[in-house]
């Protein structure tokens, strides 16, 4: 069976019919039973009423006319002596005399049923005693025809089957709608599904109310929104790589040409040469960010974590960076009131301070001033990095942790960023489940703040400036 609505029409009819049969068994029997139990009753009251009679009257006239009334109904009667001979009876034929037998035990007041076996037996029967002055002058058996019995149930058989009939044809209809009703917007979902298989992500999905089956709907549309968004960042982020590969090599290898082919002077060559290892580098970086990212999106990024002090990891990041600040004749202020620790990586929060210190000296002019504070409150640790830089303009800071994202692209590209820097920054607090804001004011500076959570600290203080 492979269609899910005829699998479960198929349960659900097994189960109730199933059901239906049970309970139909239990109501025939009953209503049998009942009705044969009525017949039994009636056949008695008959009989009963029947010795009343002979009771007071107990002349041969009054036996032939209690036979004369039963010969016009479907009941027989015998009368007899209490040595069973017959005084009188309704039937015609002997067949009944052959059938007299009284019950082994007493018989009470109200009659007895002799023969209540309606299935195999010919008549179903009873008998009551005739007593004058306490003693038994005789008996009158009734008996009834199972002839009548049978055509009765028969025709109670015959509405049983025909309210069967009607019963399952309904649960039938009533099934296969039910299940058509479930199975539907399933259908739809695998239709959808199998569009968003064949890049289709352009899908909606019949709303089907708020049950699972509406919830399922929803991831679904949610999912071929995702893939949607997905596929567009991976064909930007394709687009922009192949864009920032391509710059620096066409500059090699126009300058190696040159090299190669003209005459040149030593110090033209020397040159050229610069530029062709300084695009070499850049693309070095390039290829290393590129690498770190396509690492942090596969699950398998690992993070190495240990006790981490900040102070310690600030005065390496201090030492390496102190040339370029130099350089640039600006100032790294560093304050770290208590040695503060964390859970990390440490080759990775050194990645981001580098990164954050890079952009800061990059970005900003010469004699800025550059501070970055660690603070620890209530087991979190925050760090602020805040330049006197050019700043970042608003309508841009949504954007600046986006792959390739940069502000001022001639002016970054002179500076070699591609605009990664920061999206790895995101990456790696994220990864450390942390947060990172950005506030910034044009011609003013710029301020990253980090928090992290599970910090904790020691008493001593450390602050240094440069
Ligand atoms: N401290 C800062 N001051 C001013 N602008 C900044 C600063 N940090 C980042 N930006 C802006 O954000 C953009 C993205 O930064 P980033 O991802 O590090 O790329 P890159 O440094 O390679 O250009 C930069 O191009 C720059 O325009
Ligand atoms: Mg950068």
């Amino acid at each position: 069976m492979k269609k899910l609505s005829i699998k479960l029409g198929a349960i659900f009819f097994l189960c109730i019919l199933g059901l239906e049969s049970f309970m139909f068994f239990f109501l025939h029997n009953a209503l049998v039973e009942s009705r044969i139990q009525e017949e039994l009753n009636a056949l008695q009251a008959r009989g009963n009423s029947h010795r009343t009679i002979l009771e007071n009257h107990f002349t041969p006239e009054t036996i032939a006319h209690v036979a004369l009334m039963e010969t016009e109904s479907t009941t027989d009667v015998v009368v007899t002596g209490t040595d069973l001979q017959i005084l009188g009876s309704s039937s015609a034929n002997g067949q009944l005399s052959n059938n007299l037998m009284l019950p082994l035990k007493e018989i009470p007041r109200e009659g007895v049923i002799i023969e209540n076996d309606w299935e195999t037996e010919p008549f179903i029967s009873t008998v009551s005693s005739l007593e004058n002055e306490g003693e038994t002058i005789g008996y009158v058996f009734m008996y009834q025809d199972t002839e009548t019995v049978h055509s009765l149930i028969k025709r109670l058989n015959q509405h049983f089957l025909l309210a069967g009939f009607l019963t399952v044809a309904l649960t039938l209809f009533i099934i296969a709608l039910l299940s058509k009703a479930i199975t539907k917007p399933l259908i739809n979902m695998k239709d959808a599904t199998f569009q968003i298989s064949q890049g289709n992500y352009s899908i909606s999905l019949p709303e089907t109310g708020k049950d699972e089956l509406g919830d399922l709907a929803k991831s679904i549309e949610s999912l071929a929104h995702d893939l949607t968004f997905l596929t567009q960042e991976r064909n930007d982020f394709l687009a922009s790589i192949s864009h920032e590969l391509r710059t620096p090599i066409t500059y090699i290898k126009g300058y190696t040409e040159i090299v190669l082919k003209r005459d040149l002077s030593e110090e033209e060559r020397r040159n050229y040469l610069t530029i062709i290892l300084e695009e070499t580098n850049r693309l070095h970086d390039l290829i290393k960010q590129l690498f770190d990212l396509a690492k942090m999106d596969q699950n398998s990024f690992l993070i190495e974590k240990t006790e981490v002090n900040m102070k310690e990891i600030l005065e390496k990041v201090e030492i390496k960076l102190a040339p370029a600040f130099k350089e640039k004749r600006m100032t790294l202020e560093i304050s770290c009131l208590t040695d503060s620790f964390l859970m990390a990586d440490p080759v990775r929060i050194e990645q981001i301070f580098l990164n954050l210190l890079d952009n800061s000296i990059k970005y900003s002019s010469q004699g800025g001033i550059t501070s970055v504070t660690v603070e620890q409150r209530k087991g979190q640790l925050f760090v602020t990095i805040r330049d006197t830089g050019n700043g970042i303009p608003e309508e841009d800071l949504p954007y600046i942790f986006n792959r390739f994202y940069r502000v001022d692209k001639s002016r970054t590209r002179l500076l070699g960023g591609a605009g990664l820097g920061l999206s790895i920054v995101k990456e790696l607090v994220n990864k450390h489940d942390g947060t990172i804001t950005v506030k910034s004011k044009i011609q003013e500076g710029t301020e990253f703040q980090m928090v992290f959570k599970g910090a904790w600290s020691d008493e001593n203080n450390f602050t240094s400036g440069r």
